[in-house]
């Protein structure tokens, strides 16, 4: 043995030591932000609030934030939220504070949706997402903000959404839904060892945000509630999922930046996306790039992932008139079990902002690596449907395996798209070549 093999395997070694396993190595990205300790805690109950479940503990909660925001105690202050169901309405966190949910703590949305806070629309998105105009702000929410935590013992922070999803379903409302937890303009932010339960809408949306952990998190709500997206990082780089249980009424995962026109102008990407060990089940995608990409999504590398009673086990999914660009994405290790569809890449999904979008605005896919999927009780293999003016490129499949539970639906859907593949079960189609022989994603075995 070599002196550096050997320096090799005590580097190793110690590795092993650290981590209390021998047999995991677990890659990881949540160093990317450094998880401090705070100088100072202070508790929700010194502010009034009582966690009866029914006292309003909106103002204690804008109070505490209040004294961290302008005490600024050096190293940061926990805000500790003590065992107890803490109904609130929306409030906003601040810099250098971390929110420490104790076992068996719940903060719990208020009811009132009419006297929920509204605020502007995103830039990116030019309008609510689902109505004209402004937009409700979020639960729990950050603006401008940087060096924050959300964790502790796996308490619960919880929507009650079933208020806004009967709206949404009797069509009465009039401005788009609250997401349980949003940031924008933030960056160094962990969320991890927290319950996510029932949002109004989506559960947690970075925007325009950088260095974000998102890790050991559990996100519920019913497979029919509607647009309840597990994790939407948008027009955010450097963002961190991992370890993660997600069941939802739409996408687990689905990375965005932005709309039409309005994401153009705003030309803000998200990349540096990693996504890890997650697991979960949704009526709709398992893990999702798109349909909202007109700020370019890039360099994303989704890793050992298991969906299951899903919609669409992988969906990347683009519109003409979005624009921007999917490009550099790496997915490996994916297991399915009973999906309806395993693999969906498409350039016709989505509604547009209005009718001023640019219909020669189309989206470029470029270099997308699906490697080791395995997928059993697979209703349709997949689709891979690009745009005419932009067909799709350097599309690499190599050892992805579906079996189905219907002979009738084991084919392929092609067209718009070159690349190339290699183990592909059912043999997918002849638009895209088989590699080696073809030297094209020879690159991505
Ligand atoms: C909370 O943040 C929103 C949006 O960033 C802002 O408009 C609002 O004034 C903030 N509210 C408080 C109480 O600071
Ligand atoms: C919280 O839940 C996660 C995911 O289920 C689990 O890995 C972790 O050990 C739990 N943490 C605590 C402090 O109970
Ligand atoms: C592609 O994305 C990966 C992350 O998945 C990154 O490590 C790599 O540098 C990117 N490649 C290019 C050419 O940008």
């Amino acid at each position: 043995m070599a002196p550096w093999e050997i320096l090799l395997l005590l580097l190793l070694g110690i590795h092993q030591l650290q981590c209390g396993t021998v047999t995991a190595w677990e890659t990881t990205c949540s160093g990317a932000v450094p998880a401090r300790q705070r100088a100072e805690t202070i508790s929700i109950t010194e502010f009034g609030a009582v966690g009866d479940g029914r006292t309003l503990n909106t103002w204690p909660f804008r109070k505490a934030i209040y004294r961290i925001e302008h005490l600024r105690r050096r190293g940061g202050t926990t805000l500790y939220v003590p065992p107890g169901v803490w109904l609130t309405g929306s409030f906003n966190l601040t810099s250098h504070m971390t929110l420490f949910l104790a076992r068996g703590s719940v903060i719990k949305a208020t009811r009132d949706a009419w006297n929920w806070p509204l605020m502007d629309p995103l830039p990116s998105y030019g309008r609510g997402r689902e109505f004209p105009g402004g937009r409700y702000k979020s639960l729990i929410h950050g603006n401008g903000i940087r060096d924050v935590i959300i964790t502790g013992e796996n308490g619960t922070i919880d929507g009650q959404g079933d208020v806004w999803w009967n709206m949404w379903r009797q069509r009465s409302l009039r401005f788009t839904r609250p997401h349980l937890l949003e940031f924008m303009h933030s960056r160094n932010i962990i969320i991890s060892n927290v319950v996510f339960r029932n949002s109004p809408f989506w559960n947690i949306h970075p925007v325009y945000c950088s260095n974000v952990v998102i890790k050991s998190v559990t996100i519920l709500a019913p497979h029919d509630s509607p647009n309840t997206d597990g994790i939407d990082p948008d027009s955010s780089s450097n963002v961190c999922i991992e370890d993660s249980y997600i069941s939802t009424g739409d996408d687990l995962v689905a990375i965005k930046s932005g709309w039409d026109e309005y994401g153009i102008a705003y030309g803000r990407p998200s990349s540096g996306i990693t996504i890890r060990r997650v697991t979960g089940s949704s009526p709709f995608a398992g893990i999702a790039i798109g349909s909202e990409n007109s700020g370019g999504v890039s360099n994303v590398l989704v890793e050992d992932i298991n969906i299951f009673n899903t919609g669409i086990g992988i969906h990347i999914k683009t519109n003409t008139g979005r624009g921007g660009y999917i490009r550099n994405i790496t997915f490996l290790d994916v297991r399915m079990n009973t999906v309806r569809k395993g693999l969906r890449i498409a350039g016709d999904v989505g509604d547009h902002p209005d009718n001023k979008f640019n219909p020669n605005a189309v989206p470029v896919v470029n270099g997308v690596t699906i490697r080791n999927v395995w997928g059993v009780n697979v209703q349709q293999p997949g689709s891979i449907e690009g745009i005419k003016n932009s067909p799709f490129s350097q599309i690499c499949l190599s050892n992805v395996k579906f079996w189905g539970v219907g002979k009738q639906y084991m084919s392929w859907k092609c067209m718009h798209v070159s690349g190339a593949t290699s183990g592909v079960e059912p043999w997918p189609c002849a638009e895209l070549a088989r590699f080696p022989a073809s030297g094209l994603c020879s690159n991505a075995l």
